[in-house]
């Protein structure tokens, strides 16, 4: 067996990360995400899962620690480095550029690979995402928040990541797009891509993940199976807990 079938996916020691030198937010994470996983990044808000996979993705300083993808060091990697060893990120917002259609969203991610596969994998994206492929031409700024998720989403999936790491793609969302946006990462995660998937919609997040972990303060507080989690009642401890030990609550 080669070491990136060997290695977990994507894995964390020790990270220490934030957006001043002497000031960090990710206080020291360790976590091992398997091959073909879909975890959830749960808690509550301020806990540090936006700094924690902004830090993954490179976009934001790491003071300590170490990323492997697929065995491979990739700590403190540039954004664009990172999507050309398989790690894809999409942030919650300015995912897409609104002003271009969504056939030009998809064409300017593909001008990075190699020209012979560009159209080959459009046309997958396309396969994968219905909704987009019934309308090529629509401005992206023209689209529901569900259609942006998507094109965002897809923009991440064309270069064929091995990880790729969402940050709340849900928000803003009606409960029926929700339902749609995560019916897609499920399929997306059957074709074998990881996925991390950092949620405040805590109930649809365990509804589709296999894996949960639950970030307070900076580190971990619970990782363990999806299944179940949301009718555990040290669920909502985890969340409040982190409040009350903040002094935030009564
Ligand atoms: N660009 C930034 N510069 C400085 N501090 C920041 C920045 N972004 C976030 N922080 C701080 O980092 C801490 C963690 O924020 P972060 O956005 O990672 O939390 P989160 O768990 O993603 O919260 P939410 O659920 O609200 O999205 C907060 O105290 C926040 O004020
Ligand atoms: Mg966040």
């Amino acid at each position: 067996m080669s070491v990136a079938e060997a290695s977990p996916a994507l894995a964390v020691e020790a990270l220490v990360a934030g957006y001043e030198p002497d000031l960090p937010i990710v206080k020291g994470i360790d976590a091992s995400i398997g091959q073909g996983d879909f975890v959830a990044i749960l808690g509550p808000n301020g806990a540090g899962k936006s700094t924690f996979v902004k830090a993954i993705a490179g976009l934001v300083p790491i003071h300590a620690g170490a990323v492997t993808l697929a065995g491979r060091p990739i700590t403190g990697l540039a954004a664009h480095l990172l999507v050309r060893a398989g790690l894809a990120f999409v942030p919650q917002t300015e995912n897409i550029f609104a002003s271009l259609t969504i056939d030009e969203n998809l064409k300017l991610c593909a001008g990075v690979m190699p020209a012979g596969k560009r159209s080959e994998r459009i046309a997958a994206m396309y396969d994968l995402f219905p909704d987009l492929a019934a309308r090529p031409t629509t401005p992206a700024g023209a689209l529901s928040g569900g259609q942006r998720q998507m094109l965002a989403t897809a923009r991440a999936l064309l270069v064929e990541p091995t990880v790729i790491i969402l940050d709340e793609p849900s928000a803003g969302l009606s409960p029926k797009l929700v339902g749609e946006v995560f019916e897609t990462l499920a399929r997306v995660n059957a074709l074998g891509v990881t996925i991390v998937l950092v949620e405040q919609n805590v109930r649809a997040a365990l509804g589709v993940a296999r894996t949960a972990m639950v970030l307070a303060d900076g580190r971990i507080v619970h990782r363990g199976p999806a299944k179940g989690l949301a009718e555990d009642p040290r669920l909502g401890e985890m969340f409040l807990g982190h409040h009350a030990a903040a002094g935030e609550t009564a």
